[in-house]
């Protein structure tokens, strides 16, 4: 394991000081100090940062070109992404986008961005690479309504982004894209915005969208407020849910919704928290960020081949634990009842899967 260097000890701080000074800007502007909880989630880099769980008097209004941006790769421009707009047509036909392959769509959780941090540019790592399943690859941009520290307005922005995105849905496949192949995956509060995206898109164009994958969908806000306010196994033909980080520590609550809610929910190390992310340094470092952040990590990892992060059926951590229903990845045991998780999840899978991963990569015991 890396020792704690100095850097990493200023980085939180440093955090935590932008954070409240940021808290205390909103005071003098507003002249009332937030109705205050707080919260601490993951940034780009992985560290954690403050989030007000604040009530919703903040909100900005949202201007969907600007807050909003599509940014596309694909086989002919695997670096350098080239942004695309909602219904304008010129620029997709000189944009590289391939109607004739799949379209992959990527979004950011709370506090994140495409620019900064790991997340964005793994993705693209991933399934850019020259021997990757071709695909246009789309990271959706929300940097601007997801930034941190106002929690419930990056909440609330969340729906305005999931309709912006079922409308560029909508304009691709009018241009030529095979809505089967379209797989929309997002990352904590961008499990949500995918959600939305896949609500609007039944309700405004009475179509299903073929599949959403939620990793680690974040909790706050969303849960409470019931299936219409989050990603939910009825928005799409198929849902599939990653959970790593459905309760923590003590310390801290869980970032992660615990509960099923796709068709398929994939409870990793029993969906709480990760190997690996225990110790005092990892939680210093890390934590609450290490558990929650798991989540795409081995979705990224599953990429490479439908035989890692093989999970078994089970209706609950204590009976996987037990033994009850075998353990396929780690020990090989009722492999026939076995399923990938991640990417190459089937669109047929249901119910609750269970699986244990190594605490450091590569994580799958496969
Ligand atoms: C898609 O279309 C492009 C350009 O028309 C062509 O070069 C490419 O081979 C096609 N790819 C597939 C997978 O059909
Ligand atoms: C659309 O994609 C699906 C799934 O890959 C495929 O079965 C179907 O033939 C495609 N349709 C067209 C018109 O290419
Ligand atoms: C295999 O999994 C099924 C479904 O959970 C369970 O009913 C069965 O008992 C398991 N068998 C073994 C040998 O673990």
């Amino acid at each position: 394991m890396r020792k704690m260097a100095w850097y990493d000890v200023a980085g939180v701080a440093l955090g935590v000081i932008g954070s409240m000074l940021q808290l205390w800007i909103i005071t003098l502007q507003t002249g009332n100090s937030p109705h205050t909880e707080f919260l601490l989630f993951p940034g780009s880099d992985g560290l954690f940062q403050l989030a007000i769980y604040d009530n919703e008097e903040y909100r900005v209004p949202f201007h969907p070109t600007q807050d909003v941006k599509f940014l596309l790769y694909t086989p002919s421009n695997r670096k350098e992404a080239f942004r695309i707009f909602v219904n304008n047509v010129k620029i997709l036909r000189t944009s590289p986008f391939m109607p004739n392959i799949s379209v992959r769509i990527f979004i950011h959780g709370f506090g994140m961005s495409t620019r900064l941090g790991k997340f964005a540019k793994e993705i693209v790592k991933t399934f850019m690479a020259e021997d990757a399943d071709h695909c246009n690859l789309i990271h959706v941009d929300w940097e601007k309504s997801a930034m941190a520290p106002l929690y419930n307005t990056a909440a609330a922005n969340s729906k305005e982004v999931g309709y912006e995105l079922s409308k560029l849905v909508h304009f691709l496949v009018s241009n030529g894209a095979n809505l089967s192949t379209v797989h929309i995956v997002g990352f904590s509060m961008g499990a949500h915005v995918a959600g939305f995206a896949a609500k609007h898109f039944k309700k405004n164009y009475g179509q299903m969208l073929p599949r959403v994958t939620g990793l680690d969908p974040a909790l706050p806000w969303y849960f409470v407020r019931g299936a219409l306010e989050r990603l939910d196994y009825t928005d799409a033909d198929f849902v599939d849910v990653i959970h790593t980080n459905g309760k923590s520590s003590s310390m801290f609550v869980g970032l992660g919704i615990h509960n099923s809610i796709g068709h398929a929910d994939f409870f990793v190390n029993g969906g709480d928290k990760q190997t690996g992310c225990q110790g005092l340094l990892n939680r210093v470092r890390e934590l609450p960020a290490c558990s929650h952040m798991r989540s795409w990590k081995y979705f990224l990892e599953s990429v490479a081949s439908a035989k890692k992060f093989l999970a078994v059926p089970c209706p609950d951590y204590p009976s996987f634990k037990a033994g009850l229903c075998g353990d396929c990845d780690k020990t090989k045991s009722n492999c026939s009842m076995a399923l990938p998780m991640g990417f190459w999840t089937p669109p047929t899978a249901r119910g609750n899967f269970y699986l244990l991963t190594k605490g450091r990569r590569p994580y799958s015991y496969t």
